[in-house]
């Protein structure tokens, strides 16, 4: 009986140290502990010796049955541990979770692409104040007192002391007010781009209060300067923002701060000119443009029959929705933050 317990014991641990899983462990359990196991049966067998004996045998069997019990419980505890080993480890050579990427607002991509074009034409890129005086905004861009864009239906006016020689101050309705600024650094000849926000009290669906012009100034010796150089700079702008086969046109028009003026218009890219719903005629306005008045070049204390020059003030909201082809409809939506709209460019 002694020599078969032994046996059951050695046995038990063997096999028990050669499982390689916890459903082996049970399995093993069973086997020897288990109402109808090895152990059990063994122990049934008891009642058949001398009885003097059977303290001696129980005590051995009784020792047999923990160290089985021990090593089930060791060999459990160890697929434990190396379960949670095997849940901690971090696999490197994993493709990684990708994080959502953004991208620059269409307004500032938009803006980004006329840098790049003027600039190639020698156009430096300038901001000027937000916040501006009166004076360069519209008195020195010869604006009669009374025009009705210097009324505060029209314009934000800042609750400010007006300066004494400057006026009252206000959000630049414009670009243009640049154009001063820049003539009065002195440094010729100018070749401006000025791209800032700008500001209006309105909002609609087809205007926000808040929105974006790109101004362009040449000013050289009079000599060098004429409206064909305006049309060439318009035509190169068309050809490199909207494509080779857009073109453009001038037609007069009137500003308080050139003369002549124009608006400047870009063939239609849907119909190619023919005329449709988009466009109408087969043409899109792009904005104003003209020679600059010699009131103006005067205001910045230089001489108009020595210096002249051309200017453009054209809207990015606008050429970036020309561009794309696409008529939104409500533009308030361009600074709504909504992802929907903005993952599409
Ligand atoms: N400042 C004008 C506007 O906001 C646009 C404009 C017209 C700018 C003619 C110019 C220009 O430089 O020459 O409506």
């Amino acid at each position: 009986m002694e020599n078969e317990l032994m046996s059951i014991k050695n046995n038990a641990v063997s096999l028990i140290l050669d499982a390689r899983s916890e459903k082996e462990l049970e399995e093993l359990k069973l086997q020897f502990l288990g109402k109808n196991g090895t152990l059990t049966m063994a122990l049934k067998e008891l009642t058949k010796i001398p009885i003097e004996k059977r303290p001696e045998v129980g005590k051995l069997a009784n020792e047999v049955k923990q160290i089985i019990e021990e090593a089930i419980e060791n060999s459990s505890a160890n697929f434990k541990t190396k379960k949670i080993e095997k849940i901690k480890k971090i696999d490197v050579t994993e493709p990684g979770i990708r994080p959502p990427l953004g991208h620059l607002h269409p307004v500032t991509q938009a803006i980004e692409e006329i840098i790049s074009i003027f600039e190639r034409i020698g156009f430096t890129r300038v901001r000027y104040p937000e916040i501006e005086w009166d004076f360069y905004a519209f008195e020195a861009l010869n604006f009669p007192e009374n025009h009705p864009a210097r009324d505060d239906w029209e314009t934000f006016f800042i609750e400010q002391q007006p300066d004494p020689k400057k006026g009252p101050v206000l959000l630049t309705p414009h670009t243009s007010s640049g154009q001063i600024r820049e003539m009065e650094k002195g440094k010729l000849p100018i070749k401006m781009l000025n791209i800032a926000k700008t500001y209006r009290r309105q909002s609609d669906v087809s205007h926000t209060p808040m929105f974006h012009q790109f101004e362009t100034l040449v000013i050289d010796k009079a000599e060098n300067i004429s409206i064909t150089h305006l049309k060439g700079v318009l035509d190169y702008f068309v050809k490199s923002y909207f494509g080779p086969d857009r073109v453009s046109r001038i037609r007069p028009y009137h500003f308080q701060f050139t003369e002549p003026s124009f608006e400047t218009d870009v063939s239609c890219g849907v119909c190619d000119g023919k005329g449709c719903k988009l466009c109408k005629e087969g043409w899109l306005e792009l904005g104003g443009a003209g020679m600059v008045h010699p009131n103006v070049i005067t205001n910045c204390g230089l001489n108009p029959e020595k210096y002249a020059g051309f200017a453009s003030g054209w809207g990015v909201e606008r050429v970036l929705t020309m561009k794309e082809g696409i008529e939104i409809d409500d533009i308030r939506l361009l600074y709504s933050n909504k992802l929907e709209f903005l993952e599409q460019f």
